[in-house]
């Protein structure tokens, strides 16, 4: 597995695998088993997969939450040759925000409700970071999980609206056997936490937003929102504070269960 820190290596170590497809896996590291479900489908979509690993610092207002993000390079690198990566594009900050940097992509309403209204700037961060990687990597196709539903929809209307010539497939939500979602943040959860924090999973089964509030209230996790999101397929979206660790996650409103 190749590891390239620049936008020039990553390139040129690309251009003997651009005669078949490229599958990207965007990712922030932390690597746990929902990543590896986009890199198995990649895997055996693709004839070559790049996983990129970047703590995208244009994501995060809050800097306590930037510098607490868990970090553990060696141990994804391990994990993504595990898992048949074939490169990985780690660049650092400086690579994609270099001095002057200052060009923007906004998708104005998808990226301005639930997540943006909580995170103002989220989004901006999330669609400039992946457009440029979509530059960088020209992928055939790239992968995000479902658990982001927003994220999801907010790159498929970027990548319709700047006709890029990619596709975009979700994965569902990889999630533990208690039924909590699979997050980088869940190691932050202490063990009651993650008792109050299986709530969450709960109250989105109800598939009905008032409902879900109702049990979430009956807890008393504080809740951000949980409402149902005109995504395509809709779902029921919820964001929730557990402690200092906010939990995101949802549910398709189309599927049987
Ligand atoms: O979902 C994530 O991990 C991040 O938002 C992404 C897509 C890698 C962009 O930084």
């Amino acid at each position: 597995m190749r590891v390239c820190r620049t936008i020039t290596e990553a390139r040129t170590a690309l251009e003997p695998h651009r005669d078949g497809t490229i599958g990207l896996v965007p990712t922030m590291g932390a690597l746990h088993a929902g990543h590896l479900s986009l890199i198995d489908a990649a895997r055996s979509e693709c004839s070559t997969v790049v996983m990129s690993l970047f703590v995208n610092p244009a994501q995060f207002r809050n800097p306590g939450d930037l510098n607490g993000y868990p970090r553990d390079e060696p141990r994804d690198l391990a994990v993504a040759a595990d898992a048949g990566v074939d490169l990985v594009f780690a660049p650092d900050a400086s690579e994609m925000y270099p001095p002057g940097f200052q060009t923007w992509v906004e998708v104005t309403d998808l990226g301005a409700m639930l997540e943006g209204e909580h995170r103002p700037d989220h989004f901006r961060g999330v669609a400039t970071v992946c457009l440029k990687l979509f530059n960088i990597v020209d992928p055939d196709v790239v992968y995000f999980g479902q658990k982001d539903a927003q994220q999801v929809a907010v790159l498929r209307q970027l990548i319709a609206d700047l006709a890029l010539e990619l596709e975009l497939r979700a994965l569902p939500t990889v999630r533990d056997p208690d039924g909590l979602a699979l997050s980088s943040r869940n190691v932050r959860l202490s063990a009651p936490g993650r008792e109050l924090a299986l709530a969450l999973p709960r109250s989105l089964a109800t598939r009905d937003p008032e409902r879900a509030r109702a049990l979430l209230d009956g807890v008393g996790i504080d809740v951000d929102y949980v409402e149902i999101a005109p995504f395509d397929p809709p779902v029921l979206a919820a964001a929730v504070r557990v402690g200092s660790t906010r939990l995101i996650d949802n549910v398709s409103l189309e599927e049987d269960s």
